[in-house]
């Protein structure tokens, strides 16, 4: 009984506590990952960053697209459930344990994000600030509150950010 329920407070914190730095966890529907990518214009070799990957689907799916890919994720269930389901893709994908707005992120032609409204303005900084170049990002559900989409369906949007790049 005390154990089941040290289980389950621990599983509350881990879902919990997310919510102070990002949002909670819901996953993209399936038709909605393939709606991405088949919007967004990417091609098999390419790069893609995933801010808060839940139980990886999008990053399974970024591989099955010949695409790598790099997923944040800040709730350890979340986390160890995405680490071994792209267990046997781990040449192509990365999982990282930690907060994606404090992170380093790397070279890519496109992120993909799934938050918050109120997350979207600051989103918006970080990718400006992060300096990687023109990079494409598809949100799921929500728009950024000072850009226009180039494509929008079915609650996808993809939007075409320009700007200089300072990494290699
Ligand atoms: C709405 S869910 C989307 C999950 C996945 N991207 C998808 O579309 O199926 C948001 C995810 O982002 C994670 N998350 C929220 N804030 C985060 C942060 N600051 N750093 C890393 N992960 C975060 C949550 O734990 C959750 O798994």
């Amino acid at each position: 009984m005390a154990i089941g329920l040290i289980i389950l407070a621990i599983v509350i914190w881990c879902f919990g506590f997310v919510l102070l730095s990002g949002a909670p966890y819901l996953p993209t529907l399936k038709k909605q990952i393939k709606l991405a990518f088949d919007l967004a214009d990417l091609k098999p070799g390419d790069t893609i960053i995933e801010l808060g990957c839940g139980d990886g689907r999008v990053l399974l799916a970024a591989e099955r697209a010949g695409l790598n890919v790099v997923g944040y994720e800040l709730n350890p269930i979340l986390f160890i459930i995405a680490k071994l389901r792209t267990m046997p893709y781990r040449d192509k994908v990365k999982v990282v344990f930690g907060n994606f707005w404090r992170k380093k992120w790397p070279q890519a032609e496109a992120i993909y994000v799934f938050l918050l409204p109120r997350l979207m303005d600051k989103l918006d900084n970080k990718i400006v600030l992060e300096k990687l170049g023109d990079i494409q990002v598809i949100s799921f559900a929500f728009k950024f509150p000072k850009r226009q989409p180039v494509y929008e369906q079915d609650g996808v949007f993809i939007y075409s950010f320009k700007g200089p790049k300072i990494k290699s």
